[in-house]
């Protein structure tokens, strides 16, 4: 009974109409990742046989963003049960356990769908298992009808509830697994006789019930299946997954000292003895190795920062900034596509795009690569050992060898040879006294 095969039916065909957006609800991020990846990504924990998205006549975006999945189309909308049902033939001849998920319930933990299949494949062998939650406001949800024996009798829709029914506090996430040989012979015995004229899929549960099969129940925390059907609804999303991340950067050894003012993408790594000062957003793509420092109010995206580097304050690391190991990136610097090689230092005020700083090279206060002519981008290559002065403007492209020296102030156009000194300023010129007799003539 353990090794039966996993499948998923993914509901969302839902207008999504309360997201006032052109994007397909399920495709809004949180986290910087579309909700349905979210979902997607913990189903494939299970390694599911098959999967298919029930989507609406609105399916091209979605066929657009999602690959190795099936599409049903449900079209018109008439309910849950009417939508599973669309996804039958995807499911022909399937006998393992299906699990039936919400394409707005994104935040759906792996280790919850092994215990609810984990139920199914108990010796009690219940040919269905329902999520339920107990939410702080059961507000409109359907509520769960037990017997005294734990079994699962039925599921009743908040609008068809008596006073009674609507008093229990236990409610269905909506979230199921059913045997697969079983689902879609209970799903032609449902019909749309209720107060919203829908086919329900929590009827599914009396139609077990009533064929002498039973239903457990498995429970969740509120917050792990909140449903998002308004950008209010997403919001509170994101929080709670913010807060996962959190929890999980802290278990893994980083030190938060405001946790809830650092923002995380779905995919940022964080090493260990890493320590994040407050006000610090990881956009996707970022990769943090153990020992760095993070100090505060600092932005990055697609960007690697290796073991023992510190970086910010207000620190913007943008796509291809690799930060060699040990490196200081300080305050007002912006990093571009560029490798900054160990023990290299870019202090303070900088642009570098498009760049390879070598080891230990020291980039002063304001240096500007200029790597844009208005039509191409162009690459500065700084040896190891460099010295750029400050206000320097690197013209790209353009190559300062191994441990020359740029003097303050210059705008470097041609190559400079390896420990050489490239100046480009004017001399200086002094007129002594000439301050004091301007002022002299000045003040008569
Ligand atoms: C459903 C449950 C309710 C549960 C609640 C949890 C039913 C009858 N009710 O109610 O017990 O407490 O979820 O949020 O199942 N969808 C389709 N096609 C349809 C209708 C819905 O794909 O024809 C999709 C929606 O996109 C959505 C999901 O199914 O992702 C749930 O639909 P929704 O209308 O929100 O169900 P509720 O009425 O909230
Ligand atoms: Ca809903």
């Amino acid at each position: 009974m353990n090794n039966l095969s996993v499948g998923v039916i993914v509901l969302a065909a839902g207008k999504g109409t309360r997201m006032k957006s052109n994007l397909h609800k399920v495709l809004h991020p949180v986290g910087g990742h579309a909700m349905i990846k979210h979902l997607l990504d913990t189903v494939s924990t299970l390694s599911p046989e098959r999967s298919t998205i029930v989507v609406g006549a609105d399916k091209a975006q979605l066929e657009a963003a999602l690959t190795g999945v099936d599409f049903a189309v449900q079209e018109p909308q008439l309910g849950t049960g009417h939508a599973v049902m669309a996804a039958k033939e995807s499911f022909a001849g399937f006998a393992g356990d299906v699990l039936i998920l919400y394409g707005d319930v994104p935040l759906i933990r792996g280790s919850t769908l092994q215990a609810m299949l984990d139920a199914r494949r108990s010796k009690a062998a219940p040919a269905a298992v329902v999520l339920g939650f107990t939410p702080s406001d059961p507000a409109a949800y359907g509520r769960l009808v037990k017997s005294d024996e734990g079994i699962l009798n039925r599921i009743v829709e908040f609008k068809d509830a008596s006073a009674d029914e609507r008093r229990i506090t236990l409610c269905n996430s909506g979230v199921m697994c059913v045997d697969g040989a079983k689902l879609f012979n209970f799903l032609e015995k449902l019909n749309a006789d209720n107060a919203a004229g829908e086919y329900y899929l929590t009827d599914l549960v009396e139609i077990a019930n009533k064929a002498g099969e039973r239903v457990l129940v498995v429970e969740a925390s509120e917050t792990e299946v909140c449903g998002v059907n308004s950008r209010s609804d997403l919001a509170y999303a994101e929080s709670i997954f913010q807060d996962r991340m959190r929890e999980q950067a802290m278990a893994a050894g980083a030190t938060l000292i405001d946790p809830t003012s650092v923002y995380f993408s779905h995919d940022t790594v964080v090493g260990r003895d890493v320590l994040i000062e407050p006000n610090v957003v990881f956009g996707t793509g970022v990769v943090i190795e153990d020992g760095v420092t993070v100090k505060a109010f600092s932005h990055f995206e697609g960007a690697k920062i290796s073991s023992g580097a510190v970086v910010g304050p207000y620190a913007r690391l943008r796509p291809g900034a690799n930060i060699g190991v040990g490196a200081k990136i300080g305050n007002f610097v912006e990093i571009k596509k560029s490798d900054i090689e160990a023990g290299a230092k870019v202090s303070h005020l900088s642009y570098i795009g498009d760049n390879r700083v070598g080891e230990n090279a020291n980039i002063g206060a304001g240096t500007i690569t200029c790597n844009y002519d208005g039509y191409n981008k162009f690459k500065t290559e700084i040896g190891a050992g460099a010295f750029i002065g400050s206000n320097t403007a690197l013209v790209a492209p353009v190559t300062i060898g191994d441990g020359a020296i740029i003097g303050a102030g210059s705008v470097i156009t041609n190559d400079v040879i390896g420990d050489s000194l490239a100046v480009t300023r004017a001399q200086q010129k002094v007129i002594e006294g000439w301050a004091a007799k301007f002022r002299a003539k000045k003040i008569k």
